[in-house]
């Protein structure tokens, strides 16, 4: 949900659909709402419906349509233009839908993204500016506490956003994570990431170094998403991906029928061959 050119479209068909950031210079406007299903993860199917935000929708939204739009909602994601001229109006739609989601789907989760970051360069300044968000929308609901994310589709700051919405969705990810874990430290790997085999969105990781942040495997997302798409443009497949230093081993390779693995290895005496050999041993029991 969100006004018109918020780029609600771009993200969800960069995340699902393998457009590039260029291709969504491309799109038109959303009419009234599109609805699409997407597999993920395997059994999980997850319905999006991207709301056209021009106004004449918006107002049959809030009206007509209010329980149609707002009934059995598990997920509301608000895209925020970051240079939205009229901010009080754009806040008023903001209440608007959240009074309504109050009473239709009040269980429902809200993330409210900030998009097109990339329009401030500056840091700082785009620290700054996400702040004034966070205090002005914090103020606004009482009823429901959105995560707000900065994003922009030019960087892994989408993939950020979205991994973090899709984790809340993945059935059992407690066990999930605890499998993971193990297969970390019987394997000896100092860092285990699981990605979404579509989307390559970032489903878990587990890593022997608290210190590391998840903005780092937003970025392999990113990027592999990237080479994914360059390889498919020159009719190649991507399969599997391999780096071997004197630090370090980096291999990611397919998993379950849902999912990539990235392991990372520091211990040089550990070969890769067997780190592949661990990953296909593995694949039965995470199936
Ligand atoms: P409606 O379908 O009318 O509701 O609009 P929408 O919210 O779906 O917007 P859409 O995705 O069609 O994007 C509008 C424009 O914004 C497109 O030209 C995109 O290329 C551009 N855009 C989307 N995301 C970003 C971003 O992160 N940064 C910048 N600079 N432009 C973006």
């Amino acid at each position: 949900m969100g006004r018109s050119g918020a780029g609600k479209t771009s993200m969800r068909s960069l995340i699902f659909s393998n457009y590039s950031a260029h291709d969504t210079r491309r799109l038109g406007a959303t009419i009234d709402v599109e609805h699409s299903t997407v597999q993920f993860m395997g059994e999980l199917s997850l319905n999006i419906w991207d709301c056209g935000g021009q106004h004449k929708y918006l107002e049959n939204y809030l009206n007509e349509q209010r329980e149609n739009i707002f009934g059995n909602v598990e997920v509301l994601i608000y895209v925020f233009d970051l240079e939205t001229a009229s901010r009080e109006s754009e806040y008023q739609l903001y209440d608007d839908c959240l009074q309504k989601l109050g009473i239709y789907s009040k269980d429902a989760k809200v993330y409210t993204l900030v998009h097109k970051m990339d329009k401030v360069p500056d840091p700082e300044q785009k620290e700054a500016r996400l702040e004034l968000y966070r205090q002005a929308l914090a103020k606004r609901s009482d009823l429901f506490k959105p995560e707000v994310f900065g994003t922009s589709i030019w960087d892994h700051s989408l993939y950020h956003a979205w991994s973090q919405i899709v984790h809340r969705l993945v059935p059992n990810m407690s066990t999930i994570e605890r499998h993971l874990e193990k297969f970390r430290t019987l394997t000896d790997a100092s860092e285990v990431v699981l990605f979404e085999r579509a989307t390559f969105l970032v489903v878990c990781y587990m890593t022997a170094d608290m210190s590391i942040t998840q903005s780092k495997y937003m970025t392999v997302s990113q990027a592999i998403k990237t080479y994914r798409n360059k390889c498919s443009a020159a009719q190649l497949t991507f399969q599997s991906f391999e780096i071997r230093n004197k630090n370090y081993s980096l291999l990611i390779e397919p998993f379950t029928k849902s999912t990539y693995i990235l392991v990372i290895t520091s211990d040089p005496e550990i070969e890769p061959a067997v780190t592949k050999a661990n990953v296909k041993a593995a694949q039965l029991h995470f199936q």
